[in-house]
């Protein structure tokens, strides 16, 4: 008879038989998974993980603030906020294409991890929270031409050099089982209900380059869309929202000014566990005050179109 709370004590045990006495660092990308991974570790094997969130610039507002508080304050778990927005911001620039926007972003996360290991004296496991979907969907599929639709951050393996084994306990689990196990941990239930955040953050909602700029930007709009949901009492309703700056500008008039600026597209969608979705049906009333307040509030915005496309034939992320 399956249920959480024996998967999470089978887990509990399978990872202090792999980590023994090591140490292991786990990343923090500030969404439910690898925090439910690193909340699991530290049942575990308390003390010897460190976390680490590294901030790339790629983050939603106040994220940063939020997983601070979430590991510090509530749970007391040793974590390292490693600020490297410049990293990661000037490599991107001049990176179009979203393939090779991921792989450096995937890359440069291991750079960071790499020297943070060395910081605390050498650790001999990372840690992360990949799921089920992630694997599937970065693996070239067998038996036809080989496809991979989007290259997932955190998989792939490591590189040799790093001399560091990976810790990945939610392998088997689809997100709605990681929220389960989640509670069973007894993390709140407003981290354990966030919508999910991909590791390479904003970079793969900017199609096109990526700039300091365009990201404050897509902050701001993203925000105003997430507490327009929040107040409307959708967001429970919904697997996933967020807005997408598109390399496209446009011309608006405002009062008795011509304006000449970015397009953007909000996103949300309905779905059970990422490998497929539904657009959500937000009412025409709804759509055109995030609009307003979007074009109102965010400079750089005159226009905001909403994504109609379930997946597939699109995918959730517009990279
Ligand atoms: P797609 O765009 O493939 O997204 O339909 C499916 C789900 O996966 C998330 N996603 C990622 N999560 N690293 C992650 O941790 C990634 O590289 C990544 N790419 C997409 C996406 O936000 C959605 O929830």
């Amino acid at each position: 008879d399956w249920t959480m709370a024996a998967y999470r004590d089978q887990k509990i045990a399978d990872i202090r038989a792999q980590v023994g006495d090591g140490k292991v660092i786990c990343g923090l990308s500030g969404g439910v998974d690898s925090a439910v991974a690193a909340v699991l570790i530290h049942e575990a094997i308390g003390d010897q993980l460190t976390c680490v969130f590294v901030d790339h610039g790629l983050l939603r507002l106040n994220e940063r603030a939020h997983v601070e508080g979430l590991f510090r304050d509530h749970y007391n778990i040793p974590l390292v906020v490693v600020d490297a927005e410049q990293d990661f911001l000037t490599g991107l620039a001049g990176v179009t294409d979203p393939e090779a926007k991921r792989k450096f972003i995937g890359k440069t996360f291991i750079d960071v991890f790499d020297e943070e290991a060395r910081r605390i004296g050498g650790a001999d496991f990372l840690a992360q929270g990949t799921l089920y979907p992630d694997v599937i969907e970065s693996v070239s599929f067998t038996g036809g031409p080989s496809v991979t639709i989007k290259s997932h951050h955190n998989v792939g393996g490591l590189p040799e050099r790093m001399n560091m084994q990976l810790v990945e306990p939610l392998r088997e689990l689809f997100k709605d089982e990681v929220r389960v196990l989640g509670r069973e941990l007894g993390l709140p239930d407003v981290f354990v209900g966030r919508h999910p955040f991909p590791g390479p953050g904003l970079a793969i909602r900017i199609p096109g380059e990526v700039t300091k700029d365009k990201c404050d930007i897509l902050r701001k709009a993203d925000a105003v869309y997430l507490e327009e949901i929040r107040s409307a009492g959708l967001y429970d309703a919904i697997w996933q929202a967020f807005a997408v700056l598109l390399p496209v500008r446009s011309v608006g008039v405002m009062g008795d000014y011509r304006t000449y600026d970015y397009v953007c597209a909000l996103r949300a969608v309905t779905s059970v566990d990422g490998m497929t979705a539904d657009i959500y049906p937000f009412d025409a009333a709804f759509l055109s005050r995030v609009a307003t307040r979007i074009v109102n509030e965010v400079q750089g915005i005159n226009r905001v179109v909403y994504d109609y496309t379930s997946k597939p034939p699109g995918t959730i992320e517009w990279e």
